[in-house]
């Protein structure tokens, strides 16, 4: 039993997830409490996940942390409020009672290591994932079962809606404290089988502004952003669960393509201006439309967050077309091979007045590669001891 105490350990996984009403803009910075509720849909963790172990010991000096093999300052302000917000929950559920296990690991410093499946470089909101598994890491390590919405929120705002599979809303609340500012999920995985997502990796480069400066400008000095928060969110919210409920992929489509331009009108509308969207991002929103135009309704959407990436909502039925439209748009130059990953994509055809009204102008290069993703379950506790990131003596095992 003593020798159990020594090293406790935990490994979750949790998933990216990508907002179709966007969150752009707090109420509170310190507790990262949002202007609007926002509505997103958990990535495959197949394809797009992060994995943390959390580890335990009396051994250890110092809280410390990894990110990706590297050492990183554990000191940073919302890493320190996920672990003492989950820190909390496991006193308060010891409550009166003996649970000497918890309380002895309650009194011990933590090492915890996380990785990424995907390179955190291409842009994809790792920082969703990346706190949504830290929480759930620190929770099965102290055996806390609560609601963590609220304590991954404290992390990175969108990790809160990573907490959950499938279709999730993080309501703003009303509360100053942030009680009620939660994430619950709307639909699971499995409402929607046909749903598909190809993410679009259009830059390996940083984003220009990091979303928590840039949103806080924009609250600042964006009349529209207000407007948005106050009017449009509330109604477009309730379309969209609408849409979605229903599985009705052109309302849906409709409302994800107008509620992006939306957040990048925002965007624009911040003084000084942020420009997250490029010359590609508008090819490529340009292609969509064109698409949908050709084919007489909508078949893809597009969204874009704080970056160029583009992610593409569409029906499995249609994923083969499109990727072969998008293939021909970017002819990639380099990894032709590796131009589609994730789940498998069939080959297609493309008619001659589908070429002809849809590919213009091809821009050689300009899309890295595309990842076939779909709708999947929220974090994920690995069972597999092998599968620790942290080896017996508490230090990041070695990975290639
Ligand atoms: C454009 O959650 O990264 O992706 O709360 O400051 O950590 P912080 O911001 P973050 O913002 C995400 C903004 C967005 C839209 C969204 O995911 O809803």
């Amino acid at each position: 039993m003593a020798a159990e105490r020594a090293l406790a350990m935990a490994t979750c996984t949790a998933p990216v997830n990508i907002a179709v009403i966007k969150y752009w803009g707090k109420r509170d910075t310190d507790l990262i409490l949002p202007i609007n509720s926002s509505l997103s849909v958990t990535l495959h963790q197949d394809q797009l996940k992060t994995t943390t172990t959390a580890a335990a010991s009396r051994d250890f000096t110092e809280d410390r942390l990894w990110l990706n093999g590297a050492e990183v300052d554990v000191g940073h302000p919302r890493v320190q409020a996920c672990l003492r917000e989950v820190r909390r929950l496991a006193r308060k559920r010891r409550g009166g009672s003996e649970d000497t296990t918890t309380l002895g690991l309650l009194s011990y410093k933590v090492h915890v290591a996380s990785e990424n499946n995907f390179p955190t470089a291409a842009g994809l909101a790792s920082s969703a994932a990346g706190y949504a598994c830290l929480v759930s890491a620190l929770a099965r390590l102290y055996g806390v079962e609560d609601e963590l919405s609220e304590v991954a929120r404290r992390g990175s705002g969108s990790a809160c809606r990573s907490m959950w599979g499938g279709f999730v809303q993080w309501q703003r609340g009303e509360r100053p404290d942030g009680t009620d500012s939660l994430a619950h999920q709307v639909a699971p995985e499995t409402h929607w089988p046909e749903l598909r997502v190809l993410v679009l990796v259009v830059s390996g480069k940083k984003k220009p502004v990091a979303s928590t400066a840039g949103m806080q400008t924009s609250v600042e000095t964006s009349p529209l952003l207000k407007h948005r928060a106050e009017v449009v969110v509330p109604e477009r919210l309730a379309q969209m669960i609408r849409h979605i409920r229903e599985r009705d992929f052109e309302g849906f489509g409709q409302l994800t393509m107008q509620d992006s331009n939306q957040f990048h009108a925002t965007c624009l509308d911040t003084f000084p201006p942020i420009f997250y969207l490029n010359d590609l991002s508008r090819h490529i929103i340009a292609l969509a439309h064109r698409y949908n135009a050709h084919h007489g309704h909508i078949k893809v959407a597009y969204t874009f967050d704080a970056g160029p990436n583009a992610v593409i909502f569409t029906l499995a039925d249609t994923v083969d077309e499109f990727v072969e439209v998008v293939r021909c748009s970017f002819p990639p130059t380099t990894n032709g091979d590796q131009f589609v990953r994730g789940l498998p994509v069939g080959s297609a055809a493309l008619p001659q007045e589908l070429m002809a009204a849809v590919v213009t102008e091809p821009v050689p290069g300009a899309v890295q590669y595309i990842l076939h993703t779909k709708p999947g379950p929220g974090p994920q506790l690995v069972d597999d001891p092998s599968q620790h990131l942290l080896g017996a003596d508490g230090l990041p095992r070695h990975h290639a």
